[in-house]
């Protein structure tokens, strides 16, 4: 092809389309125009591009330079006409979007609050030098019953009251155990493990999971959590005892919170008590508490002559509970994201 046959076809083009594109009324119009004149697959830009190849080589430069002109000129006109009919670049511009108001935050996953609370508690009694001691869930009856002075035939053992696994046990300490094994029911469990291996004096709190076959309530789930606490010195006192609670209480639940003492009974403490603090106007129960009995010395192997201690254990959940204004121990444990992300 000659070089003024190109250049005479590319007026004619470039007229054609900047007047089509200044002529499209509507979106669709204007992409049926770009399709036809800018198009990759067929357009006529694409067309005259391969017309160049059968120029003159001395012709090439000016011909390639005014297909350039024309490439440029067919752009600004399809440009302009898309800003014209709105679709322009800046039609993402959402007018009402204010950039200086704060983001979304993504939401992140956080501790269950029963942990949360647990975490707190540590730290409360570690302030008080309560070192925090563990023990395994799945028991022999040794820990969780014969070492806490719970005989055989005492019904605090009934099969329908615990649960009792299928298994044997396989604990090497089970000590004169009948071989078989249960979900404990109390962290008291702990404070057997922790004096068997270790001499006086102590000072521990156990916080954990317990057992118990209840029908599920607004107060009741067959698994909850207690924190065990266990010190063992010479000359401990029930005073030991109240002050320490009392101090936890206070920190906890936050101002002066007054606590009472019921008189009670559990095979493993002598006295017993029942532990009420004075919440929101009430007295409210948050578990049992005492002064080591000499038969859990002897069964340690420590003598109830030169040491003496007491041992708590407090419900957690009712802890928690009690804190947070929750109503329904169910709640902690449905899996329920609007009730868990309050925490
Ligand atoms: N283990 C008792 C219970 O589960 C609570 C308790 C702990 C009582 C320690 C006295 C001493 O009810």
């Amino acid at each position: 092809m000659s070089l003024q046959k190109f250049l005479a076809t590319l007026d004619t083009l470039e007229s054609e389309a900047t007047g089509a594109f200044d002529a499209a009324a509507d979106a669709d119009a204007l992409e049926a125009n770009r399709v036809r004149y800018l198009g990759q697959k067929s357009g006529a830009l694409k067309e005259v591009q391969q017309q160049m190849g059968s120029i003159d080589k001395v012709d090439r430069p000016t011909a390639g330079k005014r297909l350039n002109q024309f490439k440029s000129s067919l752009q600004a006109a399809f440009d302009a006409s898309k800003e014209r009919l709105g679709g322009g670049e800046d039609s993402s511009f959402d007018p009402t979007f204010d950039p200086t108001l704060p983001g979304t935050r993504p939401r992140v996953g956080h501790v269950h609050p029963i942990t949360q609370t647990i975490s707190h508690l540590m730290e409360i009694m570690g302030r008080m030098g309560f070192e925090a001691a563990e023990g395994p869930e799945v028991e022999d009856p040794w820990h969780n019953f014969v070492a806490l002075n719970i005989p055989q035939d005492h019904p605090a053992r009934d099969p329908l009251d615990n649960f009792y696994l299928a298994t044997a046990a396989t604990n090497s300490d089970d000590q004169g155990g009948d071989g078989s094994q249960l979900l404990r029911s109390q962290t008291s469990t702990v404070q057997i493990r922790v004096m068997a291996q270790n001499p006086p004096p102590i000072r521990i709190i156990s916080l954990g999971r317990v057992y118990r076959p209840d029908d599920p309530d607004a107060t009741h789930f067959p698994m909850f959590h207690q924190m065990e606490g266990l010190l063992v010195d010479e000359h401990v006192t029930m005073a030991n005892l109240k002050t320490v609670l009392r101090v936890f209480a206070t920190n906890y639940l936050g101002g002066d919170v007054p606590i009472r003492f019921r008189p009670s009974f559990f095979p493993f403490t002598e006295p017993s008590v029942e532990v009420d603090f004075f919440w929101n106007d009430n007295w409210v129960e948050f578990g049992g508490a005492g002064m080591v009995d000499p038969a859990v010395f002897e069964a340690v192997g420590y003598d109830p002559e030169k040491v003496s201690g007491f041992a708590f254990g407090l419900g957690v959940e009712r802890l928690c509970m009690r804190r947070h204004g929750v109503t329904d121990i169910r709640d902690l444990y449905s899996g329920d994201l609007r009730f868990l992300r309050q925490f």
